[in-house]
C-alpha cells in the first residue's frame, strides 16, 4: 500500500477556518490516502473569533498552536516564520495548504516554500488591485509562491495568467467557504436568530465592518450615525469585530438606539442564520460577499473595489465605495435590489474540497517530501 499523503493546513483568522473545514473533513473521510495535521497560528485568538468556529464546523482541535496574537504586520508575519518553521521540520508535510489573504497565509507560505515544501493556496487569484490594502499584498505573496492554485471564479483565472502563471498550476474547483455553508445549512435553517434576537424576520439590515480603510478613522464616525439614522426605518443589527469595537472606543463613538443593535461577534451557526434571515446585508467583508450571493441576499459592500468582481457581475452584491454617507441609501436600494436575477457561480456548489483533495490525490508525490 502506497504511503499516506501528509496534508497540513494553516488557519489563523475567523475566515480561515470556514475555508480549510470542509477539506479537513474531506481528508478525514479519505483517511486511508491522507493524513491532515491543522497549524492555527492564533492570529485571532478570542474565543469567539476562533475557537468557536473549530467547534462548529467539526474540525476540533490543532495539532499546533502557534500563539502570534495581534501586533503589527511585520511583528505577526515574524512571529509565523519563526514558530511556524520547527512545527513543518517536525511534522514533515507533503504539502502546506494556506487560505485567503490574512497576514498568516502570506507568512505561512513563506515559511513552507523556504523549506521547499509545496503550497496550495486556496482561493488564489483575487486581486483588488488596490496595493494599500494589506490582503492584496497577501495574495500576491502566496500565489506566487504556490504550486497549486485553487481557484473559485474565473477572473482568478484571468488575473494570475496575467502574471505570468503557468495555467496547469490553476485548478478551477469551486468555492469551499460554500462547501461549509452548504454542510452547515441544515443547522442554519433550523437556529432561528431572528426571533432570538427580538428581530422580524425579512424586515432588518445586518452590518458587519472591520476594514482598516473604514474602522480606522473619522469614516466610522459617519458610517455610525448614518446606521442610527437608517435604523429610524428598519432594524440594524451589528455584530462588531473587535478591531471596531476598539475603534469605537478610541474614537469616543456611543452608538446607542432602540433599534441599531450592537453584538459581539457571533459564531458562525446564529450569524448565517441572522443573515438568512434579513432583509439583506452592509459590509466590508470579503466572505460575506460570497455567502449572500450564494444565499441570494441583497449585499452592500462599503469599499472602494471589490476582489470578489464575480459577487458583483453574477450575484446580488452591490458596491457603494468607500463612502458611509451612502449608507442612507440602503434602505430605498434593498427594494430595488429585490427585483434584480442574481446566478450562483459555476463550482459554488458544495463539492469544492472534493476537487482540491482530488488534486492532491493526483499531484502529491507518493514518497514523503524531502525537508531542507
Ligand atoms: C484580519 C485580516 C483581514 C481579515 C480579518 C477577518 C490581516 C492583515 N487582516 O484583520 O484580512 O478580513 O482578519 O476578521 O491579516 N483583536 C482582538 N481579538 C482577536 C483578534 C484581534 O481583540 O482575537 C483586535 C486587536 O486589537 C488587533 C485587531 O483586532 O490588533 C486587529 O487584528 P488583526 O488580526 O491584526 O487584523 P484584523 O482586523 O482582525
Ligand atoms: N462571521 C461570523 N460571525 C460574525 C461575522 C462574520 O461567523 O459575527 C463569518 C461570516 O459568515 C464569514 C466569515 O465570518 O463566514 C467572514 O469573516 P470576516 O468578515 O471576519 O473576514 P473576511 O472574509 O472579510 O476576510
Amino acid at each position: 500500500m502506497a504511503p499516506r499523503r501528509k496534508v497540513l493546513s494553516i488557519v489563523g483568522t475567523r475566515p480561515n477556518m470556514m475555508k480549510i473545514a470542509p477539506i479537513a473533513a474531506e481528508l478525514a473521510r479519505r483517511g486511508d490516502e491522507f493524513e491532515h495535521v491543522l497549524v492555527d497560528t492564533g492570529q485571532h485568538y478570542d474565543r469567539e473569533l476562533s475557537e468557536i468556529f473549530l467547534e462548529e464546523l467539526g474540525v476540533g482541535e490543532p495539532d499546533y498552536s502557534l500563539g502570534v496574537g495581534s501586533g503589527s504586520h511585520a511583528q505577526q508575519t515574524a512571529r509565523v516564520l519563526e514558530r511556524l518553521e520547527p512545527v513543518l521540520l517536525e511534522a514533515g508535510p507533503d504539502v502546506v495548504l494556506v487560505p485567503g489573504d490574512v497576514n498568516s497565509t502570506a507568512a505561512a507560505a513563506l515559511t513552507a516554500s523556504k523549506l521547499l515544501i509545496p503550497i496550495g493556496h486556496v482561493e488564489a487569484g483575487l486581486r483588488s488591485f488596490d496595493r494599500t490594502m494589506p490582503e492584496e499584498i497577501n495574495r500576491i505573496v502566496a500565489d506566487q509562491l504556490s504550486e497549486l492554485l485553487f481557484i473559485h471564479s474565473p477572473e482568478a483565472r484571468d488575473n494570475l495568467i496575467d502574471e505570468g502563471v503557468f495555467e496547469g498550476r490553476i485548478h478551477d474547483v469551486g468555492n469551499t467557504m460554500i462547501d461549509s455553508l452548504v454542510a452547515m445549512r441544515p443547522r442554519i435553517e433550523a437556529f432561528d436568530a431572528p426571533t432570538e434576537h427580538g428581530l422580524e424576520r425579512g424586515s432588518y439590515l445586518v452590518v458587519t465592518l472591520h476594514r482598516p480603510a473604514l474602522v480606522d478613522g473619522p469614516l466610522l464616525v459617519e458610517a455610525m450615525s448614518r446606521l442610527v439614522e437608517i435604523a429610524e426605518e428598519m432594524p440594524v443589527v451589528f455584530p462588531v469585530h473587535p478591531r471596531t469595537r476598539a475603534a469605537m472606543g478610541a474614537l469616543g463613538i456611543e452608538s446607542a438606539s432602540e433599534h441599531l443593535t450592537l453584538l459581539d461577534p457571533v459564531g458562525y451557526v446564529e450569524f448565517l442564520s441572522l443573515v438568512e434571515g434579513s432583509a439583506g446585508v452592509l459590509t466590508d467583508s470579503g466572505g460575506i460577499q460570497e455567502e449572500t450571493t450564494y444565499l441570494g441576499l441583497p449585499c452592500f459592500t462599503l469599499r472602494a473595489n471589490t476582489e470578489r468582481p464575480v459577487t458583483t457581475a453574477m450575484g446580488t452584491n452591490v458596491l457603494l465605495g468607500l463612502a458611509p454617507e451612502r449608507i442612507s441609501e440602503v434602505p430605498a436600494l434593498l427594494a430595488e435590489a429585490r427585483e434584480k436575477e442574481a446566478k450562483v457561480p459555476e463550482r459554488w456548489d458544495g463539492r469544492a474540497s472534493q476537487r482540491i483533495v482530488d488534486v492532491l490525490a493526483r499531484h502529491l508525490p507518493e514518497t514523503p517530501a524531502v525537508v531542507a
